[in-house]
């Protein structure tokens, strides 16, 4: 019968083998090599284990334990000569390679701000230190707030179906669920949330996306955004309406603009006109941007119209004035970008402009 020290004497001379080998290995094939021939199925301290049914408790636990605690310092002694090995190799490889460090490295795109969304930042700026609230309000409105309340007469083309992106199909209705043409539509939703008795100033900017049935070419796109802002309050007049269109357009467009109004229509307004600037890329002189004429319509803003103060249950007394920017034409205007469908195609080539 062998005696436990007999066996402890075997495992020391295969820890001392397998050190030396590993330490003589400088390859990883013949380390692998030594790893199954010291860890193996049919490794000698597996053998040992394995005989080890016949002994008594003590013995096997004894042994077990030393066997258990070879194989893992062998393991450990492999591992650090792997990567002993490893790391050599690379050295090796690095010196033999030439590397020559005059060739360019590898460009890394770096993301770039699509410019709408620096015109939205822009925006929501200046409106916001001339004391605005900004909200970005319902895409998916209906007919009540997106038109009804608008004193938008009910035959006007806008309603068409050629012209709105409808989502119900009932036409006897007058209240069908649409994707917004606009966004004054928040204009019609927040006036009628409001405290009828309150005398406070209300002053809303709303931005976001707003859809027509148009056909996608270089300055229509089916899908596009709108800033849409109002004030309301005791004693506004014409006068503010002028200031803060003007203030707006020298902080967007830069201090030497030069801007004028010109009479419009738009239903939910009353007067209503259209503010030009002065084309940024000639300043009045004529260039194919502002197609030979000097100065570019940027905005659409008026007088609210007392039917929408009725509409929305206030005083038809109560007065307020506002505006509608589309967030890509001042853009395209601001960049000379002359594609609408640019700012959606996200190529890189374009973005990095900016
Ligand atoms: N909603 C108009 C449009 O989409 C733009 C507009 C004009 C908005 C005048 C206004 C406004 O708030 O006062 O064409």
């Amino acid at each position: 019968m062998l005696a436990v020290n007999d066996l402890k004497k075997r495992l020391e001379i295969i820890r001392q083998q397998a050190f030396n080998n590993i330490d003589e290995v400088a390859d990883l094939h013949k380390l692998q090599v030594l790893k199954s021939q010291y860890l193996g199925k049919n490794s000698d301290i597996n053998n040992i284990l394995k005989s080890l049914e016949k002994f008594p408790h003590n013995f096997r636990i004894e042994i077990g334990q030393a066997a258990n605690k070879l194989k893992k310092e062998i393991n450990e002694y492999i591992i650090k000569k792997f990567n002993e090995i490893e790391k050599d190799n690379i050295n090796e490889r690095l010196k033999s390679s030439e590397i020559d460090l005059t060739l360019p490295g590898i460009d890394f795109n770096i993301g770039h701000i699509n410019p709408l969304l620096k015109t939205v930042t822009e925006i929501s700026e200046i409106f916001k230190n001339l004391g605005y609230q900004i909200i970005s309000g319902n895409e998916v409105e209906n007919e009540e707030y997106n038109f009804n309340r608008l004193n938008l007469p009910f035959d006007h083309p806008a309603r068409d179906m050629q012209d709105t992106f409808y989502l119900e199909n009932n036409n006897d209705k007058l209240n069908r669920w649409l994707l917004r043409t606009h966004a004054t539509n928040m204009t019609a939703r927040i006036l009628s949330e409001q405290d009828k008795n309150s005398k406070e100033t209300t002053a809303i900017i709303s931005l976001g996306n707003v859809y027509r049935k148009d056909d996608d070419d270089v300055t229509h796109s089916h899908q596009f955004m709108q800033v849409d802002g109002f004030l309301v309050g005791s004693n506004i007049t014409f006068a503010n309406l002028k200031w803060t269109l003007n203030y707006f357009c020298h902080q967007f467009f830069g201090m030497e603009t030069k801007t004028r109004l010109r009479p419009s229509y738009f239903p939910f307004t009353e007067p209503s006109v259209e503010v030009d600037v002065s084309c940024p890329k000639c300043n009045t002189e004529g260039c194919s941007l502002c197609k030979y004429t000097g100065w570019i319509e940027v905005l659409g803003a008026g007088m609210i119209h007392p039917n929408v103060f009725i509409a929305a249950g206030l005083d038809e007394t109560t007065a307020g004035f506002a505006f509608g920017i589309g967030i890509e034409r001042i853009t395209m205007i601001k960049y000379d970008i002359d594609d609408i469908r640019l700012f959606y195609n996200n190529d890189f080539r374009f973005l990095k402009q900016f």
